[in-house]
């Protein structure tokens, strides 16, 4: 089943009097349960496809699809609900809230979308990414890939259907970095979520179904191992 589709998909940045094209015609699908990883060089616009790709950002032309639904229909509340309900999102940087613990962090997504035994939940994903444990921990008691875990379980807590990394790996040493990826890729495979990840690491290029090599805004080739 396609669950993602970008069809045509450009994107340029204005900043000032200066047009910066990012993305130029990028057309991609990606089946559900599968990892598709995107490789090239710093400014290729990886991180600018994800966002397109998360409905965190819009194309200036072509289509982003989500189950066959563009991104582009969608009004606030329908946005709301798809980026809270089925996209997850890690980045490089963890982006964890200091002052809050490990399991606060990934209970709040669903006190959010006023789900139901959030504390259960958010427990139980924990075990999930192996911090049985450390719940009571704040984000600066905990090692990079720890803290990273904890990143992955509060994107997996609601059981997105898409899960969007963007250089996970890429403040981690290996053996960290390698646990990451494990579950990463665990998560679609397990929990069927889309996988899309950015990447500039062999070792995560390596977890790929799909690989899409990019090159200054354009898809350069596509490589499959399905
Ligand atoms: N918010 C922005 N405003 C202006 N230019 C941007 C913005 N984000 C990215 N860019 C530019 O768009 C191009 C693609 O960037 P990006 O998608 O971040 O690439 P990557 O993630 O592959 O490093 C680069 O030239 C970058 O400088
Ligand atoms: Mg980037």
């Amino acid at each position: 089943m396609i669950r993602l589709e970008l069809r045509n998909v450009s994107r340029t940045y204005h900043l000032d009097e200066q047009r910066i094209p990012a993305l130029s015609e990028v057309s991609l699908v990606a089946e559900a349960g599968t990892v598709t990883v995107l490789v090239g060089r710093s400014g290729c616009g990886k991180s600018t496809l994800l966002n397109l790709a998360g409905a965190m950002d819009f194309p200036d032309s072509g289509d982003v699809l989500i189950d066959g639904q563009s991104t582009t229909g969608l009004n606030e509340r329908q946005l709301t609900e798809l980026r809270r309900n089925r996209i997850g999102f890690v980045f490089q940087s963890f982006q964890l809230l200091p002052t809050m613990t490990a399991l606060e962090n990934v209970e709040l997504p669903l006190l959010l979308a006023r789900k139901p035994n959030t504390e259960k939940i958010a427990r139980e994903r924990l075990r999930w990414v192996g911090l049985e444990g450390r719940e009571r921990s704040l984000p600066h008691q905990l090692s990079g890939g720890q803290m990273q875990r904890v990143a992955v379980a509060r994107a997996l807590v609601q059981q997105p259907d898409i899960l969007i990394a963007d250089e996970p790996t890429g403040n981690l040493d290996t053996a960290s970095g390698g646990d990451v990826l494990q579950l990463l890729q665990r998560a679609a495979r397990e929990l069927g979520a889309t996988l899309l990840m950015a990447t500039h690491s062999a070792e995560a290029a390596a977890i790929a179904d799909v690989r899409v090599y990019m090159r200054d805004g354009s898809v350069e080739s596509i490589q499959r191992n399905l």
